[in-house]
């Protein structure tokens, strides 16, 4: 049977701990995935079960379909990996530590043996089956990426310094902060931590980088590095970039990155994966994924070279998200001792503090585990809405905890004195929990985890892991576009000055990307505005194309089957060629003005057929992806919209069945305490109270924000005043009716609590939606060629004798 706490955006954390009694109680600690969106903070002492509970987090999150981006310093999240369904032996085997078999005297066989029925009688306590696992593993994609290492997924870092999306270029304040942390995190690599406002570094670099940023250009490493000798600006603020910044001076700057470049190990950081946000939270047929960042093997200053970039990136996909008020997704750090402190500032602040800050619009939750609350900025703690706090160890780290609580819980009944002692008593995987959506605090122990905690995986065995999944790796769009081919032609004679356009034929130069010496070939070169509609997919869109194609003197003069896209807009290009360039001579038909009018026809032509758009539609949600929204995203943007109508629709559940439960609730108590008393009249057995698993389930659920904790109230107050003596047997049995009828009644609002949500997990499930890719062709009449003309694209010869293209 399908457990019921598995619905509806419900996180099952574990059950409430009673720390008086040292007992662990039969009531679900249940949390609303909505309330991560602001975030959370975990703390306790090494061993108090954080990166457990950060794991539980992680497995409801991917159960309820949610994408993680999980942030591992220590190499202990990639055990999400171990999911073993069948939970035998075998599996468990190669994967258990034989040191700890040895320390126990048993053969790996019979540790792993020990292990599998630790899980499988660990989970049942937790009411969790071997199905759970099974659910968990089908439920997402787990890859574990290896920045600067081939063991996992290599991550692609210093290829380029890429342009951020365009909602970043076009905001001056997101800008500036993504160029101050772009190069405080590559500058960090080389050992530079200075100010970013004052250092000449940052400032140089960051300049370097805008001015590239500007033409729409991403910055390669060698690239910057020849820049810093030869900036293409001379100007820095008011200042000659000379005084400013001496080229002796600058050249130890470069030397200092060119090293890292030479660096044996620098190549791993250039393989891989590009940094891309969409694509670590979906896979490109719209599974959710949890991507792992496991650093361990990396240095301090690569680790926060790594960790700042990403969170950079986080900040840039973020800023490009509409609003939403459910859960998206979750950003998980398991140590961040370091990251965020509070008085120094290293570059991964800034995008922390961005992120607790403004990712709750976005429906990004944050959480972040640390075993040491003093080195946690302040200002950054209370911006967290959910506080798991374990075992600490000194009272100093109390003390910090405490102080954070009271600022969190300010306009709260906060008891600092009562909250002390809680704390002072919580033990392993016991933790307060604080959440300033709910009325009240909860002590709860974790759930079972799901995933073998086996603690750090090796080199080899993360290899093995992730084998599979790269194999079956499908390379990124980036990857896939085949390079510009290079062109062997003009073994002719080159001419030395443009040849000349027909009279009437507008020519336009393409501007070259570097400053080598440029040969021009000849291209039929348009713009075009093309629109796109469909009413029946709400769609109507304008696509701008600038495309040229290459002038040819064989038999065929135009090959329209080798377009070229040009990035640039219209006012990019030149009226000039560049100055002591070469041009291969223009073919004939292309020297009279007639053919052009021709070309020009079948230029819309072209564009006719060949320029369909190619969505994705979703009957269901009758959405349609954008142009130029990939896969991924469009299908995250789905998938939310799918959460938003679901967490409503657990509003309106909420709102249904709260009232009757609580009332119903409140009777049986009352039912259960007039039994209870005419039982000890009758001087009968002791009544058992039994709460049922489900009913539990539906408390904790309903519980949430809606109904006082009736459920709390025991049995028992009422007891003693029972002062009648009246011994009646018939009393009893009508008693006990009235409490079996109560039961019962609970039971079928339970029944029918159960089918609603059938209804709506089946109605909101993403993986039930039905695709449909289709195909939008313009109409002629909505092709509008704004010019249309000669066009000459420059390329360069390289040292085999071909031209390769300079555009
Ligand atoms: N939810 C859980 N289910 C099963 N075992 C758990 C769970 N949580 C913790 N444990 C066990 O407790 C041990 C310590 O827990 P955990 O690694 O979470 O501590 P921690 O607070 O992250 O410590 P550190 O600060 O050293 O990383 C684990 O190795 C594991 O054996
Ligand atoms: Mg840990």
């Amino acid at each position: 049977m399908e457990a019921r706490y598995e619905k509806l955006g419900q996180f099952y954390l574990g059950k409430k701990y009673d720390l008086e009694a040292r007992r662990l109680l039969d009531e679900l600690v249940l949390y609303d995935s909505k309330d991560l969106t602001t975030h959370a903070v975990i703390i306790g002492m090494t061993g108090s079960g954080k990166t457990g509970l950060g794991l539980v987090l992680i497995e409801e999150a991917l159960i309820d379909g949610l994408p993680v981006i999980a942030i591992d310093p220590k190499g202990d999240l990639t055990n999400l990996l171990l999911t073993f369904p069948k939970l035998s032996a075998e599996d468990f085997a190669p994967w258990v530590n034989p040191q700890e078999a040895a320390e126990k005297g048993m053969t790996v066989e019979q540790y792993a043996a020990e292990q599998a029925e630790l899980w499988r009688r660990g989970l049942a306590e937790w009411h969790q089956g071997p199905e759970r696992i099974q659910r968990l593993r089908d439920a997402a994609e787990m890859l574990i990426y290896t920045p600067g290492s081939q063991a996992g997924l290599p991550v692609s870092m210093l290829r380029e310094l890429s342009p951020p999306s365009q909602a970043v270029l076009q905001d001056p304040d997101a800008l500036r902060e993504r160029l101050v942390g772009t190069t405080a995190s590559l500058l960090s690599l080389i050992g530079i931590t200075g100010d970013p406002v004052r250092s000449r570094e940052h400032i140089l670099v960051s300049n370097l980088l805008q001015h590239s940023w500007n033409q729409g250009k991403g910055l390669t490493l060698a690239e910057l590095i020849r820049s810093i000798q030869k900036p293409p600006f001379q100007q820095v603020g008011v200042f000659d970039l000379e005084e400013f910044f001496p080229a002796r001076e600058r050249l130890e700057l470069s030397l200092r990155l060119n090293n890292l470049v030479a660096s044996p190990g620098f190549s791993a950081w250039m393989e891989g994966d590009p940094l891309n946000i969409p694509r670590f939270l979906y896979s490109s047929n719209g599974k959710p994924r949890a991507s792992i960042f496991t650093l361990s093997h990396l240095s301090e200053a690569e680790r926060m070279f790594f960790v700042s970039t990403l969170l950079n990136e986080v900040v840039s996909w973020m800023r490009s998200q509409p609003g939403t008020s459910s859960l998206v997704a979750m950003l998980y750090m398991d140590e961040v001792f370091g990251y965020l402190p509070p008085t120094a500032n290293p570059p991964s602040k800034m995008p922390l503090l961005t992120l607790l800050k403004q990712a709750r619009a976005m429906g990004l939750g944050v959480v972040l585990a640390t075993q040491n609350p003093v080195d946690l900025d302040y200002k950054a703690l209370s911006n967290a809405g959910t506080w798991f706090i374990g075992r600490l160890q000194t009272e100093r780290d109390k003390e910090r905890v405490l102080d954070g609580l009271e600022g969190a819980a300010a306009h709260a009944e906060f008891r600092r004195d009562q909250v002390d002692r809680i704390l002072s008593g919580l033990g392993k995987r016991i933790f307060y929990l604080h959440n300033v959506h709910e009325p009240q605090p909860d002590i709860f122990q974790t759930r079972w985890l799901l995933s073998y905690l086996r603690g750090p995986l090796l080199g080899d065995q993360i290899r093995t892991l992730m084998s599979r999944a790269k194999e079956s790796r499908v390379p990124p769009p980036e990857e896939q576009k085949p390079a510009p081919a290079a062109v062997s032609r003009p073994s002719v004679e080159l001419e030395t000055q443009a040849p000349l356009a027909p009279v009437g034929i507008r020519t336009y130069f393409v501007p070259p990307r570097s400053e080598a010496e440029v040969t021009y070939l000849p291209y039929l070169i348009g713009y075009a505005r093309v629109r796109y509609q469909s009413p029946r997919h709400h769609l109507d869109t304008v696509q701008e194309t600038l495309l040229a194609f290459p002038l040819d003197d064989g038999p065929v003069p135009v090959l329209w089957d080798q377009p070229v896209e040009l990035p640039h807009q219209p006012k990019d290009l030149l009226q000039e060629p560049e100055p002591g360039a070469s041009f291969a001579p223009l073919p004939p038909e292309a020297r009279r003005s007639d053919s052009y009018a021709k070309w020009q026809r079948a230029f819309s032509l072209y564009l006719g057929q060949n320029r369909a758009l190619e969505l994705t539609h979703l009957a269901d949600l009758g959405l349609t992806s954008k142009p130029g929204e990939s896969e991924e995203e469009f299908l995250a943007r789905a998938s939310q919209a799918m959460r938003e109508a679901r967490d409503e629709a657990v509003e309106k559940l909420r709102a249904k069945y709260a009232p009757r439960f609580t009332s119903l609730q409140q009777q049986l108590l009352r039912a259960e305490q007039a039994l209870q008393r005419e039982l000890e009249q009758a001087k009968m057995a002791k009544l058992q109270t039994a709460v049922s698993f489900g009913t539990a389930v539906l408390g904790a659920f309903l519980g949430k924000k809606k109904v006082s904790a009736t459920s709390a109230t025991r049995l028992g107050s009422a007891l003693g005043r029972a002062s009648r003596a009246r011994a009646e047997e018939m009393d009893v049995a009508r008693a006990q009716e009235r409490v079996e009828a109560l039961r019962q009644q609970l039971d079928q609002l339970q029944q029918a609590f159960d089918e609603e949500v059938q209804r709506i997990q089946t109605q909101y499930d993403a993986q039930n939606l039905r695709r449909e890719r289709i195909r939008i062709s313009p109409k002629s009449s909505d092709i509008l060629l704004d010019f249309f003309g000669l066009g000459w694209l420059p390329f360069r010869r390289t040292a085999t004798g071909t031209l390769e293209p300079a555009f």
